[in-house]
């Protein structure tokens, strides 16, 4: 072989593994419509999937709370419920129709509200894994926590969804502190995600990313750890990426939310739950960020549809009939970084 392909293939051999630690590519799949759910106590029902199937969507995201393990010293609780939603036909059926992400919240992850002191998590991750059939070239298998970008579409219609672990590095004793929430290596690797070419961005957290504390909130959200939700509204204005919706689960009611102040509107789409509803939903306190009237406290889950031809987004929350509760749409301009 002569020197100059030689080095040739190694430098792009060199490219594809760094591009492989940053991000799984499927330009095959062409993705037009996601929807996204949380929370579901009963593994073995989930009748909701029916009607998530009759969605039609491209795509599915699972964001947390997807079984109830409620465990510190029964790892076995793992592989029985993991194992009930993997037998449900609904389930089966649902998997088959179309691809699936996961990210975990509190209860998937092992415990109520828990953090990363939780003492289970390495067992958990690795039957979180494997249950989502994360792929074994997939750099999740080499680092700490669940984190994953995943990509779909050519470039012009690529769709970025990045899988944020909110979990295992988060340090509730010191919210205040630099890494308390997504930990030193996931958020420089972020950074690097954010960096990457994408239409469309969709970053799922467990938890309420843009909703303020404004009134006191027990919830977990973002907004208990000001600064490193600072820096992440920072972040996507440092790396100028554009396209970004948030999507988040947890609460037992969906509702939308939209930034002011950052360089253009960062909207976070809530869906939750899909087979259960919370006595605190009715009295959740919307703030001024909230898309006028949008709180559902029935069950529900979320859309985003991709108008390609139109270069818009609608963003959705349907009811437990598959009917659209509030559909908010937006034209891509409006998530582009003004000076662009
Ligand atoms: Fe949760």
């Amino acid at each position: 072989m002569r020197p100059c392909l030689f080095i040739g293939l190694c430098l792009a051999g060199l490219v594809f593994a760094e591009e492989n630690k940053l991000a799984e590519l499927h330009e095959d799949h062409a993705v037009g419509r996601i929807a996204f759910g949380s929370c579901l106590r009963q593994p073995a029902g989930a009748e909701i999937l029916g009607k998530i199937m009759d969605y039609k969507p491209d795509l599915f995201v699972w964001l947390g709370d997807n079984i109830y393990v409620d465990t510190y010293d029964k790892p076995e609780r793992f592989e029985q419920l993991y194992g009930q939603l993997g037998a449900n036909p609904r389930y089966q059926k649902f998997k088959a129709a179309c691809p699936q992400l996961a990210i975990w919240d509190d209860h998937d992850y092992g415990m109520d509200n828990h953090h990363k002191d939780y003492p289970l998590k390495g067992l958990s991750k690795v039957a979180f894994g494997k249950f989502w059939d994360v792929p074994a070239t997939s750099p999740f298998w080499n680092r700490e926590g669940i984190y994953r970008c995943v990509e779909y579409g050519k470039p012009g219609r690529k769709v970025q969804m990045i899988l944020l672990d909110g979990r295992w590095f988060l340090d509730k004793q010191n919210p205040g502190a630099k890494d308390s929430y997504l930990g030193k290596a996931q958020w420089s690797w972020l950074e690097e995600v954010l960096e990457r070419p994408a239409d469309v961005r969709v970053i799922c957290s467990g938890v309420q990313v843009v909703k303020l504390n404004a009134n006191g909130e027990k919830w977990e959200m973002w907004g208990h750890h000001p600064s490193e939700k600072k820096r992440l509204f920072d972040l996507i204005e440092s790396t100028r990426a554009d396209g970004v919706v948030f999507i988040s689960g947890d609460m037992h009611f969906g509702e939308i939310y939209k930034t002011a102040g950052t360089s253009y509107p960062l909207y976070d789409i809530t869906a939750s739950g899909l087979d259960q509803v919370h006595p605190h939903a009715g009295k959740a306190q919307p703030d001024q960020l909230q898309i006028g009237q949008s709180l559902i406290n029935t069950l529900n889950f979320g859309g985003i549809v991709i108008d390609w031809e139109k270069a818009t987004l609608h963003l959705e929350i349907l009811n437990g009939e598959g009917e659209i509760h509030l559909r908010h749409s937006i034209p891509f301009k409006e998530l582009q970084h003004p000076e662009k």
